[in-house]
């Protein structure tokens, strides 16, 4: 029997795609809607990101959200989509304490939303969960740099890897990739160490705010599409779909108000 579903982009594609020089892309996604789009137009990975906490669920940062949230808007995700990569962020708490800890939390991922891989924030300090994930078949992407999990520790959203951190990150990338990470986001770093780690490294390095030398880039949707109140400055705003829903609802509510709507084709008899 013929299997009629697409195939979805594998971390053997990325690797393909390091190895021939072939810049990509990666969005975050919350949600089946925006997926289905995200996925037809062909773009190969799609993150299931914790920053659904500011952008989706109207919290302050990414530490509140629950694992419980992470995995439906997760199964969501992989719903809407057939050809993409789908990630999902383990978010805070959720990995940390142990490896067991970490396994438990990729089962579930794995089980209940469906994904195809997950991600995860740090350098040395969880190389043991990245390991026990990947010896379970877990596929793990790594995340340096601005990790927002740790927002409170580093002491605000603030360029990490300026001058002699910048060593200590080189160190934590190596790190990663020798645990087996099949790919590095890079956050809020300079873009000579993000250039330096793209070139060190032979997993794909994915960048936000680490300027253009990466392999891949990563974006917060909402950022993309102009629907964040207040975006980072290294994100660029290619819609103003903010605008564009305000003025809809304004023209539906006014069309309401003076009969338009519905109208005669828009009724039953
Ligand atoms: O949660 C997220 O959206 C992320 C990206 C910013 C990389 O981790």
């Amino acid at each position: 029997m013929s299997n009629a579903r697409a195939h979805r982009t594998s971390i053997s594609d990325l690797a393909a795609k390091k190895k021939s020089g072939e810049k990509w892309s990666m969005i975050t996604c919350y949600e089946e809607m925006t997926a289905r789009i995200f996925d037809e137009t062909g773009i190969p990975v799609l993150l299931v990101g914790d920053s659904a906490g500011n952008n989706f669920l109207g919290e302050e940062n990414t530490i509140p959200v629950t694992l419980d949230e992470m995995i439906m808007l997760s199964r969501a995700v992989v719903r809407g989509s057939s050809k993409a990569l789908v990630v999902a962020d383990l978010p805070f708490g959720s990995y940390d304490k142990s490896p067991k800890l970490a396994l438990e939390t990729g089962i579930r991922f794995f089980k209940e939303a469906k994904v195809q891989a997950v991600k995860l924030e740090g350098g040395k300090k969880v190389v043991p969960q990245i390991k026990k994930l990947i010896a379970a078949g877990i596929p793990v992407m790594g995340h340096l740099g601005l990790t927002p999990q740790s927002v409170h520790a580093l002491g605000g959203f603030k360029v990490q890897g300026r001058g002699t951190d910048a060593a200590r990150i080189m160190k934590d990338a190596k790190a990663l990739e020798e645990a087996g990470v099949f790919a590095l986001v890079v956050e809020l770093i300079p873009t000579e160490l993000a250039k330096a780690i793209s070139q060190e490294l032979s997993i794909p390095v994915i960048g936000i705010g680490a300027g253009n030398q990466c392999d891949a880039q990563v974006i917060v949707w909402t950022d993309l599409m102009g629907l964040t109140p207040h975006p980072p400055k290294f994100a660029r705003a290619y819609r103003n779909l903010r605008q564009e829903i305000s003025l809809g609802l304004k023209e539906w509510m006014s069309d309401v108000e003076s009969g338009l709507f519905p109208s005669e084709a828009e009724t039953f008899h």
